[in-house]
């Protein structure tokens, strides 16, 4: 296994991606950036067209550095598993969503698996990126690889190694994020820990695959619990008259043992909804009850309602019913200045609001028409973002803090808004007087 070791400290080792999403794309990238080959694998062929174009599909990264990385003849993108016998290392970026009952889908691991089993050759490195529960690279992954005859830790190396990307952040970039690495054995987390040394700032090994696993879901679980208790307290503090946020933002000012969660209309993204619940779904395997998961996710799932109801609230108090009122959702990407809106709580938000029989348009620029998603089909387009449109509505209701919706102007002729960011009020200043009322939410 040495030929893979020696390969990577020379840079001629070839790095293949499986999964050209958020996370398989920057990852592929910053190799190519660091003067690696990389074959990048997708399913998808409008994807693979589009780095051979070199353009972008992910709005923050950059097509010119696609476009340098296929120019320079770093970066080629495929549908041809095939080309897996190119690859040195393969780093499995594929989706791990839940399915309906809120079990873990791992098909796309183990169908990735498969086609990688089918080619596998003796020397390769094995990655698997995608969040799942421990245990999975061990005992899912490895025999699938096994099926092809070769034995891990003789002719093969598996690990296991979280991502943490951040969609929109700029403090940080996939280079710079500290990356944990486990093997299912130690040489597999030291040629591991080499190749994501030779691309990456900071490698953290860890003494197996079930730990990098585990840690991944502990850092999810970690924001999960702490936003469904300001969430809750955001309820609670709310029947009392307290502002949550001036709460949270008085406690910021302590120095040490306390972090700050903001609230907000419910979970989004990728991961925070849907990754707990994989550790869940795992611990019952072991006879253990996940309560804060369940708790955490019984609080944050129920947001979008209480919302709803804080909309009712405010029309209310204007001597109007919610249904058959206009109602304008401001943001569908789940969070602040992205053109993500996976798992996004906007979606529900409408589709409740629609329940309630109020009329609903949403603005968000950042998605022109509103996708067809796996679970929500709402058939509609953005309304400009503009004072005049929004005047015509009864209520409007800021779900996602978009830079674009901080201008405090595009709320002169709003009578109603249920703003649940907390950012409609500072936007507007002092001087706003009682219009639009601002609801908390
Ligand atoms: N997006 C994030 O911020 C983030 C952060 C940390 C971890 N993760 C985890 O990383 C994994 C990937 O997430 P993502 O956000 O990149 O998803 P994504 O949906 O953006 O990308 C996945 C890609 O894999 C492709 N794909 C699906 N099946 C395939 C197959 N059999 N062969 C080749 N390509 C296939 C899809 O077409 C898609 O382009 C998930 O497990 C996720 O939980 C995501």
């Amino acid at each position: 296994m040495n030929g893979v070791a020696e390969r990577i400290r020379e840079r001629s080792a070839v790095v293949g991606v499986v999964g050209q999403g958020y996370v398989g794309l920057p990852l592929g990238l910053v190799f190519a950036e660091a003067g690696f080959r990389v074959v990048g694998f997708d399913v998808d062929p409008r994807k693979v067209a589009a780095i051979g174009r070199g353009e972008s599909y992910i709005r923050h990264i950059g097509p010119e550095r696609i476009g340098a990385a296929v120019a320079g003849g770093r970066y080629v993108a495929t549908g041809d598993y095939d080309r897996l016998v190119e690859c040195d290392a393969i780093l499995i970026c594929v989706p791990t969503p839940l399915g309906r009952h809120r079990e873990p889908d791992n098909s796309y691991i183990h169908s990735t698996a498969r086609e990688i089993a089918a080619r596998l050759r003796p020397g390769q490195l094995v990655v698997l990126e995608s969040t799942t529960y421990p245990g999975t690279t061990d005992e899912e992954v490895r025999p699938l690889l096994e099926a092809s005859g070769l034995r891990c830790g003789v002719d093969f190396l598996l690990a296991f190694s979280p991502e943490r990307e951040d969609p929109g952040r700029r403090d940080y970039s996939t280079r710079s994020i500290p990356k944990v690495v486990g093997g299912v054995d130690p040489e597999s987390t030291r040629v591991a820990a080499a190749l994501y040394g030779a691309a990456l700032e900071r490698i953290v090994p860890v003494s197996s695959a079930r730990v990098a696993e585990a840690c991944k879901l502990l850092e999810n679980v970690f924001r999960s619990v702490n936003i469904a208790l300001v969430n809750e307290l955001k309820m609670i503090f709310d029947r009392m008259g307290i502002d949550v946020w001036e709460v949270i933002e008085a406690a910021k000012t302590k120095p040490f043992g306390f972090m700050a969660f903001q609230p907000g209309p419910g979970l989004g993204g990728h991961c925070i909804p849907l990754d707990p619940f994989y550790l869940a779904w795992k611990a019952a395997e072991h006879g253990e009850w996940a309560r804060f998961i369940e708790l955490a996710g019984e609080v944050n799932t129920r947001m979008p309602r209480w919302v709803v109801s804080k909309v009712a609230d405010a029309l209310n108090a204007e001597g109007k019913p919610l249904h058959g009122s206009r109602v304008l959702v401001l943001g569908l990407a789940y969070k602040a200045n992205v053109d993500d809106d996976r798992e996004s709580p906007s979606y529900e938000l409408i589709e409740l609001l629609r329940e309630a029989g109020a009329v609903v348009d949403y603005c968000d620029p950042y998605f022109p028409v509103a996708r067809k998603t796996r679970k929500h089909d709402l058939g509609l387009r953005s309304v400009p973002a503009d004072p005049e449109v929004f005047g015509r509505y009864d209520a409007l209701v800021l779900a996602t803090a978009h830079d674009l919706f901080k201008d405090g102007s595009l709320y002169r002729g709003a009578r109603v808004v249920v703003d649940t960011r907390n950012v409609v009020a500072a936007a507007l200043g002092p001087e706003a007087g009682d219009r639009p009322r601002i609801w908390k939410a």
